[in-house]
């Protein structure tokens, strides 16, 4: 497909804000189950980031928590953790500062006792590092330990500012129906403030994401066609060619419904949904997302599918099917795809869909957003289509994509040169992130870990926002429960999902979209 480029100029890029005045002040983050794959991937590379951009306060101190016997090891391997999954290198010069700020506190998270000790020791940080009372502590656990440490802090009088601000970090999932949620909010917010819970959504964190609500209302032409009356349906995909990469009983529990529509998918409805907040503030954000997620009425079962991979091909790879995976019962019955069809009662998206779909090994990695506009109401030069080297006219089309291939594109139909009559064909207006601001290291944590350090709570759920979304899916996953499914599994990897994933978009009469990522 022919494309026409658009780019940023170098004098655009050099006045770009770079946000150094956002510095949060001393403090101490302690990672609970910092042991784990997260801390070394994404939460020390992130962290080591902000150092090199100067967004880490002075005084400030990493304090990694968990069940290991470990000691000056931990500080290593969060460096070589830095390094392999950071893109660092090895010999920056203040990787050695910023590994100094890193130790270790060994704490069984069930022990009340050693809440005890671990007080002690920030407390002696603190002094020797000059920090004061500011605390945040980033629950990286496994969730059943969720309410312990929670009430262990608690009980210890850590929870409560004393000179600097406190705060909890909580990553998902945040429980696993809505009595779970809502158990656990209960639980949250007899020890901790509403005001000083971060509910993570990682999805939140990603620049692509935040892009929506900047593409949406920092530009005055695209807001007047996005209602029902331009556009016809909203595609989402977050699809994935992993399988379940040695998670196999934490998956057995979530299936692609729990673990990727629920949080993310819906997060990313709500952008490409809300009203315009009166401000980029954690309030009217929040507020917007709300309103959404209210407006959409229960989910008929009928309109909610689910799959499971057999074995197949990534990458002209063969690889097992998911009962075949690593401590994954061989009958298991839990989807690794899920797709639904969603309204959104309100004036701007009445009778306009919302289909979304997630699954892990299917064809293709992608996350996209694709806005499907409606045909023009006259279209006087389709009888001429047949002498184009396109088939038909196809309707404009905006997709986002969120990864990889980060960038924006926009079909729209263009006269085929040379052709004596008058031949249209779809081009591709295309942004790509890469290309106009250079690639970036980030993880996408970076933002979120800076501004849960300020206090600033605009990219993380709220209370109400993750019952909500649990209120909508958890009779969809009780009926599935209910149900087990009989025809599992239903795809093979290396596909785009089951034939009923096809099925429930093809009964509103349109299809996915599975040309994803850059094509033009
Ligand atoms: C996580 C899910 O929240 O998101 C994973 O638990 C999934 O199963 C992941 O693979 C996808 O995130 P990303 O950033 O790789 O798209």
């Amino acid at each position: 497909m022919p494309t026409i480029e658009m780019s940023v100029s170098p004098e655009d890029l050099s006045q770009a804000p770079r946000g150094g005045e956002r510095i949060p002040e001393a403090g101490i983050l302690v990672i609970f189950g910092a042991s784990g794959d997260l801390t070394k991937r994404k939460l020390l590379p992130a962290l080591f980031h902000l150092e090199q951009t100067g967004l880490l306060p002075a005084d400030f101190a990493i304090v990694g928590v968990a069940r290991r016997p470990l000691g000056e090891e931990f500080a290593a391997d969060m460096r070589a953790g830095i390094v392999e999954f950071g893109g660092v290198d090895a010999g920056d010069a203040k990787l050695d500062h910023f590994v100094k700020r890193i130790s270790y506190f060994p704490l069984k998270f069930d022990h009340p006792a050693d809440y005890l000790g671990l007080k002690v020791e920030l407390d002696r940080i603190a002094v020797e590092r000059n920090i004061g009372g500011g605390r945040l502590f980033y629950l990286a656990t496994a969730p059943e330990f969720f309410a312990g440490i929670i009430e262990n802090l608690g009980a210890q009088g850590m929870a409560q500012p004393e000179q600097g601000k406190v705060g909890v970090v909580i990553e998902k999932p945040f429980g696993h129906d809505l009595d779970s949620a809502r158990g656990l909010n209960r639980h949250v917010n007899s020890v901790f403030h509403e005001s000083q819970v971060f509910r993570i959504d990682h999805y939140l964190g990603k620049e692509t994401v935040q892009n929506i609500l900047v593409f949406r209302f920092a530009n005055g032409i695209f807001e007047p066609v996005w209602n029902r009356n331009y556009i016809d349906h909203v595609q989402i995909t977050a699809a994935e060619t992993l399988g379940v990469e040695g998670r196999g009983p934490f998956y057995e529990k979530a299936g692609a419904l729990r673990d990727v529509v629920q949080n993310h998918m819906m997060e990313l409805l709500s952008l490409v949904a809300l009203e315009p907040p009166s401000s980029f503030e954690a309030e009217s954000v929040r507020r917007e997302k709300l309103k959404v997620w209210k407006a959409i009425p229960s989910v008929p079962v009928l309109n909610a599918v689910r799959g499971q991979y057999g074995a197949g091909a990534i990458a002209g790879e063969p690889v097992r099917g998911y009962r075949d995976e690593d401590r994954v019962s061989p009958e298991s019955g839990t989807e690794t795809y899920a797709a639904v069809k969603l309204e959104i009662e309100n004036w701007r998206w009445a009778g306009v869909p919302f289909y979304l779909r997630a699954g892990k090994r299917l064809k293709k990695r992608a996350t996209e957003i694709s806005i499907q506009f409606k045909q023009p109401p006259l279209l006087i030069f389709d009888r001429l289509a047949a002498s184009a080297p396109c088939q038909q006219i196809q309707p404009n089309q905006l997709t986002i994509r969120i990864q990889p291939d980060e960038g924006i594109a926009l079909r729209f139909g263009a006269k085929v040169p040379t052709t004596p009559e008058m031949a249209v064909c779809p081009v591709n207006m295309d942004f790509d992130y890469a290309e106009a601001f250079g690639k970036s290291s980030a993880n996408g944590y970076e933002r979120l870990l800076l501004d849960a350090m300020l206090g600033d709570q605009t990219l993380f759920s709220h209370r109400d926002g993750v019952e909500i979304n649990w209120a909508l899916y958890t009779p969809i996953l009780e009926a599935w429960a209910n149900k087990p499914p009989e025809t599992f599994p239903n795809y093979a990897a290396g596909s785009w999902g089951p034939e009923c994933g096809d099925h429930l978009i093809a009964r509103g009469g349109r299809a996915w979209r599975n040309n994803l990522g850059r094509t033009s």
